[in-house]
């Protein structure tokens, strides 16, 4: 008897893992603008793909916000994604990813959910020598320990790694006002990281979608030290999930000169189209603005 519900229940999740068609596109949300550095990533590594991009920028910011918040507003944005008909779901938002990734799973059934956490952990390890790994992100983020707990989850017990974290929330306005080399940015982040150097670390994870913009500034502050992009890493783990499961649109060999984008904002789209392009590198076809939950 349980031997055949169990076999019931593998074609039936065959099935369904065959109605996702490669064709469709592969959903990025965030809480606003900054997962954008993610989708830069995607479409590094994932050129052909096509994508929806939802950045909920009536409710940011997420950083700042209770897990129970951050979860409803999530499940909102994915469940959006869901009915688009997504191939799969990109948490591009840190935040998200920390506080919220077991409750988008619940709602997303066999369509696989991709957070920030879990590849940039990985990566983490794979990159430092000295075991001493940082970790910068959103309070919320950093709040949950949700970096800490699965660089100790990765690493086997007796490997010496120390995990040291710091919520640096001023780095997300900084870089929406394009304040990205400015004097007062390098002595903000001079103030935030300083204590890095102290602990000797080699690596630094970029936990939240708008310090990969501040890179070389961060790079100033902590020479030597490598540093870890989220979306990068996801990019990879997500482009290997999609290969596995036959979901990958084959490489086009011709040139791309613009990938296809569907971009949808929860609110006046006017800074989101303006300040896309620092983060994707390309201007941006003008947003749709929707209504999610009951706002
Ligand atoms: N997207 C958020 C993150 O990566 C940063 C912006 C916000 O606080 O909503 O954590």
């Amino acid at each position: 008897m349980i031997i055949f519900v169990y076999i019931n229940y593998f074609f039936f999740k065959l099935i369904l893992v065959r109605m996702l068609d490669k064709n469709s596109a592969i959903g990025v949300f965030d809480s606003g603008i900054g997962g954008l550095s993610v989708l830069k990533q995607f479409i590094r590594f994932l050129p052909s793909e096509n994508y929806i991009y939802l950045g909920d920028t009536a409710r940011v910011p997420y950083g700042n916000k209770s897990k129970q918040i951050v979860e409803a507003y999530a499940k909102e944005s994915a469940e959006f994604l869901i009915s688009k008909g997504v191939k799969i779901i990109i948490i591009a938002c840190n935040t998200v990813s920390a506080l919220a990734l077991d409750s988008i799973r619940s709602i997303s059934n066999d369509i696989d959910v991709i957070g920030m956490i879990d590849p940039a952990a990985e990566a983490s390890l794979r990159a430092s020598r000295n075991g001493k790994i940082g970790i910068i992100g959103t309070r919320a983020t950093i709040g949950s320990n949700a970096y800490i707990n699965q660089i100790n989850n990765i690493s086997s017990e007796n490997s010496n790694i120390k995990v040291f974290s710091k919520a640096c929330p001023m780095f997300v306005p900084i870089v929406e006002e394009g304040m990205i080399r400015h004097d007062a940015t390098k002595l903000i982040a001079e103030e935030y990281l300083s204590e890095f150097r102290n602990h000797k670390i080699d690596t630094l994870v970029l936990g939240c979608t708008h310090y990969p913009l501040l890179s070389h500034l961060i790079n100033e502050v902590l020479p030597n030290v490598t540093l870890i992009d989220s979306g990068e890493h996801a990019a990879v783990y997500a482009l290997r999930v999609l290969a596995e499961k036959r979901l990958l649109i084959e490489p086009n060999l011709q040139f791309i000169e613009k990938p296809k984008i569907d971009f949808y904002v929860t609110d006046s789209a006017t800074n989101f189209y303006e300040q896309a392009h620092n983060f994707l590198g390309f201007k941006i076809d003008k947003p749709q603005i929707i209504k999610l939950g009951k706002d």
